[in-house]
């Protein structure tokens, strides 16, 4: 695997690869990280495989998604024990990045440049729910997203179902920012006992990690009860409040059901595809999850 620090070593190693006899076609995955990888992270280089010849993973800690009062400055940074585990997982190439390389005008201009740039709001999408609980983030998400798209120009971009607002947010600014680049969306990778990986799982004790492990189980009751019990959103949304309330250790900041293809909230009227989801503050740590249920039409 190689690793790639500037922009220009970047292109100079997919370059390299395309130069290769029969290679000039060379289609190229990507995969966005921000380090402390695990096996959620790795499982993006897999389904990035399917895709294409060439896998490259980035890890970069993007200070623009960062509030201030946020984890930036204590958000593990692993870079050697990241590399080897994409060396393992068969990732072809690792672009670390420092900040000036990413902007390298500086995080201020970087930060004006994308707010006068209008596909690259988040718009009234990013100021709900995450948006809603951490101001700018989905801005500062989408800012480094183009950056890194333009610097590695992938065929293909690969992003987890964890992050149903991020991935939701990033679709709609590529569709028009970049037209021939297809993103994929892969499943939530989680423990056994059903939390979803996250590189902030880190900051978990044990004690911590029981309660945590309660958001899973909220929505899977909430789930449950739409597809078992024909409950519509508001009253799945009840069956999985009061799970997570009988848990006080988990402050819970919203529990919702949207339509996947607008992000807004749905109404019991709806059928099809809806998508639950949660966010909890477990101690200092906020933590996400989401499923997808189904909601039947129903006959009186
Ligand atoms: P990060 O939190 O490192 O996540 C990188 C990618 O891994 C995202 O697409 C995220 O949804 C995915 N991921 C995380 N946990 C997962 C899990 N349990 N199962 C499946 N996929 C999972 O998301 C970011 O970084 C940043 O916002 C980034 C897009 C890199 C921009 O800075």
């Amino acid at each position: 695997m190689k690793i790639a620090v500037t922009a220009q070593e970047l292109s100079a190693a997919i370059d390299e690869e395309r130069d290769l006899p029969g290679c000039a076609a060379l289609k190229v995955a990507f995969v966005p990280t921000m380090g402390a990888l695990h096996a959620g992270h790795l499982s993006l280089v897999r389904k990035a495989q399917e895709y294409a010849d060439l896998v490259v993973v980035s890890i970069f800690v993007n200070p623009l998604q960062f509030g201030a009062g946020e984890d930036f400055d204590k958000y593990p940074r692993t870079l050697e024990a990241d590399a080897e585990l994409l060396k393992e997982a068969g990732a072809d190439l690792l672009f670390a990045p420092t900040v000036d390389v990413v902007y390298p005008a500086g995080i201020d201009m970087a930060n004006q440049q994308a707010a006068r740039n209008p596909a690259l709001q988040s718009g009234e999408v990013g100021k709900t729910f995450e948006g809603a609980a951490r101001p700018g983030h989905f801005d500062g998400m989408l800012a480094v997203v183009a950056r890194l798209f333009e610097l590695v120009q992938p065929d293909f971009a690969v992003f987890g179902a964890k992050d149903a607002q991020q991935v939701f947010l990033i679709k709609r600014m590529a569709a028009t920012e970049f037209p021939d680049l297809h993103i994929i969306e892969a499943p939530i990778v989680r423990e056994a006992s059903g939390l979803a990986m996250s590189s902030r799982n880190r900051y978990l004790d044990e004690a911590a990690l029981t309660v945590a492990v309660q958001l899973s189980k909220a929505i899977n009751v909430g789930k449950a009860a739409a597809e078992t019990l024909a409950a519509r959103p508001s009253v799945a949304i009840k069956a999985a409040l009061a799970r997570i309330e009988s848990v006080p250790e988990a402050k819970l900041d919203y529990l919702a059901v949207v339509d996947p293809s607008t992000f807004e909230p749905i109404d019991d009227a709806f059928v099809g595809r809806a998508l639950m989801l949660i966010a909890a503050a477990v101690g200092s740590t906020r933590l996400i999850d989401n499923i997808t249920i189904d909601f039947q039409e129903q006959f009186a």
